[in-house]
């Protein structure tokens, strides 16, 4: 039968399907989260993410060793703070010898060219499990006070030499406010990746089990966003990028592709997506019950990012995709 239109051919096998294809993952796309501990030799698995685990910074060297071989040229870290440092102001935060600033000079010490992503906001370090300072008589999460909190916590991570801060806080104005603390202080070469648009979101639950850090009292629904909104979004990345923002980015990533893909449309700075921790358990939770090919959902969700139009993606599937890619 004669049909002009038979979309078929283009897939027909498997060098034609190469040719055609839209968008691609590569292990330079990828930055990987890790979760760090006190101690020397330590691995504390995560249960409710298998193949994740706690690493003392000895361990963690090692990880970062490894997964810049395989093409992972970035880390992201997040610091499991001992309960007895945590305080209502966070002053952990930007003690000059806290758990999270060893870790990136030791990694800058041992392997100078992986960048480092550090984590802007209170929660580790936090007696409340709040992102900003709360306002012990309402509740409240204060949000001008936060700032300076926040500028002095990505002043330290300068000093110790981060090349990337994600503020990940919600507080409104931080984008600016970080900018020019770090200016101020010749740090005109680190780059700010804000989290744009992060969600109040359960996909969370995981990552605030390995650290911990959960809040005490109520939620993050005062600061981070309703699921229910995209157009607000566009708000927060016009906010971002007229306060100096390098990169936006988007949280959680599976369920809020169209927000990924709309920040596309809608700016002309790189865009990220952090495929967060309830979307590996997921994963890794049917797989480990043989009910969908952990594999193949792993890949398939990658590049579904990268369709949606991210550049960046941060994924805890970081290691296992660049093994899997590097075949
Ligand atoms: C804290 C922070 C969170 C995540 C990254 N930074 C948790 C939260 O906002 O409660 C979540 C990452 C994940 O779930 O993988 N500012």
């Amino acid at each position: 039968m004669s049909q002009l239109q038979r979309p078929r051919r283009n897939r027909k096998n498997d060098v034609i399907r190469s040719l055609v294809r839209e968008s691609a993952v590569t292990p330079q796309d990828l930055i990987a989260p890790l979760f760090v501990r006190e101690g020397m030799n330590e691995r504390t698995n995560i249960v409710s993410m298998p193949g994740h685990a706690r690493l003392s910074i000895d361990q963690l060297v090692l990880e970062a060793k490894e997964l810049f071989s395989l093409g992972v040229k970035c880390v992201a870290l997040f610091p499991a703070i001992e309960d007895g440092k945590k305080t209502s102001d966070a002053r952990e935060t930007w003690n000059h010898d806290n758990l999270n600033l060893r870790a990136i000079k030791e990694i800058k010490n041992a392997l100078p060219d992986m960048h480092i992503l550090g984590d802007i906001a209170l929660d580790p370090y936090s007696s409340d499990g709040h992102d900003g300072l709360v306002d012990p008589k309402t509740g409240e999460i204060i949000n001008d006070a936060t700032l300076e909190a926040l500028a002095r916590q990505a002043l330290a991570s300068a000093n110790a030499g981060v090349d990337i801060l994600g503020p990940s806080d919600m507080m409104d104005g931080r984008i600016g406010y970080l900018r020019r603390a770090l200016d101020g202080e010749g740090f005109h070469n680190i780059s700010l990746m804000s989290y744009t648009a992060k969600y109040a979101s359960a996909f969370y639950g995981p990552f605030r089990e390995a650290l911990d850090s959960a809040p005490k009292k109520g939620d993050k629904k005062t600061y981070q966003m309703d699921p229910a909104n995209g157009r607000e979004a566009l708000r927060e990345a016009t906010l971002d990028e007229a306060e100096g923002a390098d990169i936006l980015m988007v949280k959680p990533g599976l369920p809020y592709l169209d927000i990924v893909y709309r920040l596309r449309q809608h700016s002309t700075l790189p865009i990220a997506v952090y495929n967060v921790s309830g979307e590996y358990a997921m994963v890794k939770a049917a797989a480990e019950k043989g009910w969908i090919d952990g594999e193949r959902v792993m890949m398939e969700s990658l590049v579904s990012f990268k369709r949606a139009g991210a550049d960046i993606i941060l994924t805890y599937f970081a290691k296992e995709a660049a093994r899997l890619l590097q075949k």
